[in-house]
């Protein structure tokens, strides 16, 4: 079971035995690494708003927000009305084109409007494979660039280099040429890329970036490394793709792509944009998006198989009433997401301070992660994390710590939700507050 980082509590003992029943039927008793925390994770019963409760009853305030899907919070009474009225009247999973699906794409198009076309499939890891394939089939080149650090999803294509070490090979199962199509570049770091591309510019299809990058810590690109990486790959007959998988629609209606001003090739979205059910979407212009029409044949055709769920309506359906009301409400509604954060992000960085921890916070709009520092520094890239911050102990002792009093955060990182209050964020403060108290004894 791992390290045993804190003392399991009998107020979680639920939780405790449907763990040691897991570790019986699932390998390692979780099916995403990423849900697990020592001792045990907490089993949970249910959520709504900004917090969640576990199989013994206890709450939390809730920063992860089903993989940051949830922007409005959980169980959002309008996605929940809108869904289950649809289900009841009409059915849940047709197979077949719907009304809902031209409707979301017609809607997401009408806000993305730099773009033409989309297709859906039903995972943001699915979204990040296809662009890839249109990127290579749009240039007829083989290799893709990829952020030391960042996160696609698993798939086969873009796993290589998202966690530390970045040169260690990410899985096994995975062919030796795969890995040597995908070269990793450093992230805000002009010089390094471009010495990168210059040497492979023959052969590059295409860069994936997430333009604030995810796990690796939610830490915004410049956006002059953004303008240089567009103007670069134009000049090499390359594509630029976006993931905004978790920035779509959260950090701006139009994402980060929006919030900065530098329009991708090829966009990949999902998490918020299915209402918090399944969903990828692969944005693009006419040209690109073409490729996957059916009406194309082999050999000269792009693949994207949406698969059995894609357009599945209750995504539509949920994607649809969320979208609606970012568009109508989104004057009212980012600000609110940024300033509470800001809040957050200020009295996390103050009570810090007061502690003698160094910390500083990172992230853009509802987005944050806390970096616990060894040394002052500026964190720009992951390579930065590794290097300046206690990174090991974040999903150790330092989730069970947070979420033994309350809190529930993933790397450090969360998303405020639309839920969130000023007392959840004043008691999370408070927490942080006696979290930095039990670290000084510690580091
Ligand atoms: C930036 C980014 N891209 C892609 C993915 C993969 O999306 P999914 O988990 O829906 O496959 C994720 C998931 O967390 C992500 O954060």
């Amino acid at each position: 079971m791992g390290k045993q980082y804190i003392e399991a509590s009998e107020d979680t003992e639920t939780s405790k035995q449907l763990f040691l029943r897991a570790l019986k039927v699932i390998p390692g008793g979780v099916s995403h690494n990423v849900r697990y925390y020592p001792p045990y994770p907490v089993f949970i019963e249910r959520c709504k708003g900004s917090k969640i409760w576990d199989v013994d009853g206890n709450c939390y305030i809730d920063y992860w927000m089903g993989h940051y899907a949830h922007i409005m919070g959980h169980s959002y009474p309008e996605v929940v009305e809108a869904v289950t009225k649809f289900i009841r009247e009409r059915g849940y999973h047709f197979g077949l084109v719907n009304r809902e699906e031209v409707e979301l794409a017609e809607l997401i198009l009408s806000v993305l409007d730099e773009f033409e076309m989309v297709r859906f499939c039903t995972s943001g890891s699915d979204a990040g494979s296809f662009a890839v394939r249109l990127a290579r089939a749009y240039t007829g080149k083989n290799k893709v660039l990829k952020v030391r650090g960042g996160w696609h999803g698993a798939s086969t294509d873009l796993i290589k280099g998202s966690s530390y070490p970045f040169e260690e090979k990410e899985s096994l199962g995975i062919l030796d040429n795969v890995y040597e199509n995908v070269i990793l570049m450093p992230f805000n770091d002009w010089e390094e890329t471009e010495r990168i591309i210059e040497e492979n510019k023959n052969d590059i299809a295409c860069a994936i970036v997430e333009p604030v990058l995810g796990s690796g810590g939610f830490i915004p690109a410049d956006k002059d490394y953004l303008v240089n990486l567009r103007k670069k790959l134009e000049e090499i007959g390359a594509l630029l793709i976006f993931d905004e998988v978790i920035t779509g629609f959260r950090v701006s209606l139009k994402g980060y792509y929006g919030y900065i001003g530098v329009v991708p090739h090829i966009l990949t979205i999902g998490k918020i944009v299915g209402g918090g059910f399944p969903i990828g979407v692969i944005v693009s212009t006419r040209d690109i998006m073409e490729l996957s029409s059916r009406e194309r044949s082999k050999p000269s055709r792009v693949l994207i198989g949406g698969g059995t769920f894609s357009c599945n309506p209750v995504s539509m359906v949920a994607g649809l009433t969320v979208i609606k009301r970012l568009i109508s409400d989104g004057d009212k509604i980012y600000p609110s997401l940024a300033n509470l954060t800001e809040k957050l992000r200020n009295g996390i960085e103050e009570v810090a301070k007061s502690k003698g921890i160094k910390v500083r916070t990172t992230g853009v709009g509802s987005l944050f992660k806390v970096h616990i520092l060894k040394v002052d520094a500026d964190i720009k890239s992951a390579d930065d994390v590794y290097r300046y911050t206690y990174w090991e102990e974040v999903d150790g002792e330092y989730r069970s710590y947070l979420a033994k009093h309350g809190v529930n955060m993933v790397h450090l990182c969360g998303a405020i939700s639309y839920a969130h209050t000023n007392e959840d964020v004043e008691e999370t403060i408070k927490v942080f507050d006696e979290f930095f108290s039990w670290l000084r004894e510690r580091i």
